[in-house]
């Protein structure tokens, strides 16, 4: 079996969409809600009122991956909140959220808590749209401040989406913040900020907003989310389970996140090229790789990862 729980939610598999990816508008959620091997679905990250995104190209495919900055298109909170409501007993379900000021973030935090949303709550600290401020988790004394104000009312079930860190002790600095709350589970990795990718051609950049840069998925993020994965898992407690997200494209990298120590695993640039029907794809590969090492069940290897 291939079930995982997170704060008390059964999840019936591991895998589901990452935030952006396949979420916007309700028939494409459904889709993920339908699809065979889906465990649950995230919404696209909302902020209180609808936005149209970033004007021009603004995602493109790159050589082991995809480069974006899509500057956070999504329908509104109540949109999302609705969404979830309306299909929350079918299967435990996500809600992100990305307001671009602590203000908006709190206020839609008080909208969830008064509602009769009843899943989990993915507050984004990685959004990278908000221009002269760095994403909220690489300020590590605002990530406390905001925690701190969202905790002193949110009782509901609720984890928080990280940037990939790339330094031993930010990693330290985050999990020991992180520890500090009653945080259901963390998210790990946003997608790597700010690269810039060259079309040959003709000499111009590839998306079109920022000038170029964008955040970086697919194959090319692997590294990086397993050390994220991995770093987490080590600095944690227990209680704060793992979603493990970038470079899944086959269920070996499906493998490899959750012996890295992740609890669900989300796929973001391979599910925008494939399409729901890759949930299905990487569980059978999954169930293979476990069969290979003779495997039964997640928890034989969840974590397990040797070191030489
Ligand atoms: C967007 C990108 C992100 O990485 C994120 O966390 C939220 C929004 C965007 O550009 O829409």
């Amino acid at each position: 079996t291939l079930t995982a729980s997170i704060a008390g939610f059964d999840f019936d598999n591991v895998l589901l969409n990452a935030a952006g990816v396949y979420c916007q508008t309700a028939s494409e959620l459904d889709q993920i809600l339908e699809a065979s091997g889906a465990g649950s679905l995230v919404t696209k990250s909302a902020t209180p009122a609808e936005r149209d995104g970033n004007a021009g190209i603004r995602f493109a495919e790159m050589p082991l991956g995809s480069i974006n900055s899509m500057g956070l298109p999504n329908l509104g909170l109540d949109y999302y909140l609705d969404y979830t409501i309306t299909h929350q007993d079918e299967k435990p379900l996500f809600l992100s959220i990305a307001g671009l000021t602590k203000a908006d973030n709190l206020a839609m935090l008080r909208d969830v808590q008064a509602s009769d949303f009843n899943g989990l709550v993915e507050l984004n600290l990685s959004c990278p749209n908000v221009p002269g401020k760095p994403q909220t988790a690489y300020d590590f004394d605002t990530t406390r401040e905001i925690l701190t104000e969202v905790f002193s009312f949110y009782t509901k079930p609720l984890g928080v989406k990280l940037p990939p860190y790339f330094d031993i002790a930010h990693f330290d600095m985050i999990a020991e913040i992180l520890n500090d709350f009653p945080l259901a589970f963390v998210n790990t990795i946003n997608s790597i900020g700010n690269g810039l990718v060259v079309d040959p051609e003709t000499d111009t950049v590839v998306i079109a907003p920022k000038g170029g840069f964008g955040g970086l998925g697919g194959e090319i993020v692997k590294p990086t989310a397993l050390a994220n994965v991995r770093a987490l898992r080590q600095r944690l407690r227990p209680e704060i389970k793992i979603i493990g997200t970038g470079g899944v494209t086959n269920g070996r990298d499906v493998y490899d996140h959750i012996l890295c120590g992740a609890d669900l695993v989300s796929v973001g640039t391979s599910l925008y090229f494939e399409g729901p029907a890759i949930f299905e794809r990487l569980n059978n590969e999954l169930i293979a790789v476990m069969a290979e090492k003779g495997y039964n069940h997640l928890e034989e290897f969840r974590g397990q990862l040797q070191t030489l």
